[in-house]
C-alpha cells in the first residue's frame, strides 16, 4: 500500500529553499510513499467577512480537500523572527474553518513538520512554535524524527536539490519513520 503524504510549502517564494526541501522529499520518497507538493498560493488573508460573505476562497477548498485526501501532512517551514511566518499560520486558520470540519481536517491526522532556513539552527524555533498549534487543531503529531536545514543558502543545488548527501539520507529516514506513523492505528 502506498502511504499518500501532502506535503505543505509555508514559503511563496519560487526559489524558496522550503519548496525546494519538499521537491526533495518527493523525489527521494521510498516505494511505499508518495509525496504530493502544495503551496499555498492564492489563499487570501482571513477574514471573518469574507468568510461570512462568501464561504471559504477556493484555493482553501481545494488545499483541504487534498489534506482530507492524504494519510498524512508534512508542514515544510520557513523560520520568521523565530516564529511561524505569517503565511503560513494564515492559511492554517483558513483550513481550520468552520471549527465544525476541524476534526475530519485534523483531528488524529498525523502531521510531521520539517522547515530549512538561512540561519544556524534551521527553523527549530519555528518549528516549535508550530506545536501549540498542532495541539489546537487536535492533530496526530509525529517526533520521532526531526529535520533541520540550517544555512539553507549553501545546501541546496542551482537545480533546487539537497546536495549534502548525509541530509537526503536523513530525509529518507524521516519519510520513512512518518509514513510509518501514518500507516499505525489511532488509538
Ligand atoms: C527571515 N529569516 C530567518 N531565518 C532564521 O533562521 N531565523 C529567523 O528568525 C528568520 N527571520 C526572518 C524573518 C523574515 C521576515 C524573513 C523574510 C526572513 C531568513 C529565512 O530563513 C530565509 O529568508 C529563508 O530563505 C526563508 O525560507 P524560503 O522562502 O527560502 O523557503
Amino acid at each position: 500500500m502506498t502511504i499518500k503524504i501532502l506535503g505543505i510549502s509555508g514559503s511563496l517564494r519560487a526559489q524558496s529553499y522550503n519548496t525546494a526541501l519538499l521537491r526533495t522529499a518527493r523525489t527521494i520518497a521510498g516505494p511505499d510513499a508518495e509525496v504530493d507538493v502544495a503551496t499555498l498560493h492564492g489563499i487570501p488573508l482571513y477574514d471573518g467577512d469574507l468568510e461570512r460573505d462568501e464561504g471559504l476562497p477556493s484555493a482553501v477548498v481545494d488545499l483541504k480537500g487534498r489534506i482530507l485526501a492524504s494519510d498524512g501532512l508534512l508542514l515544510v517551514t520557513p523560520e520568521y523572527n523565530h516564529g511561524i511566518p505569517g503565511v503560513f499560520k494564515n492559511a492554517i486558520d483558513w483550513l481550520s474553518r468552520p471549527p465544525g470540519d476541524v476534526p475530519k481536517v485534523f483531528g488524529k491526522r498525523a502531521v510531521a513538520v520539517i522547515g530549512a532556513s538561512a540561519g544556524r539552527f534551521g527553523t527549530i524555533l519555528a518549528q516549535d512554535a508550530w506545536l501549540p498549534v498542532l495541539k489546537a487543531l487536535g492533530s496526530r503529531h509525529w517526533s520521532g524524527g526531526s529535520l533541520m536545514v540550517s544555512q539553507a543558502n549553501q545546501a541546496f543545488g542551482e537545480d533546487g536539490e539537497l546536495q549534502d548527501e548525509a541530509l537526503r539520507e536523513r530525509l529518507a529516514g524521516f519519510l520513512r519513520g512518518f509514513a510509518a506513523f501514518a500507516t499505525s492505528r489511532v488509538p
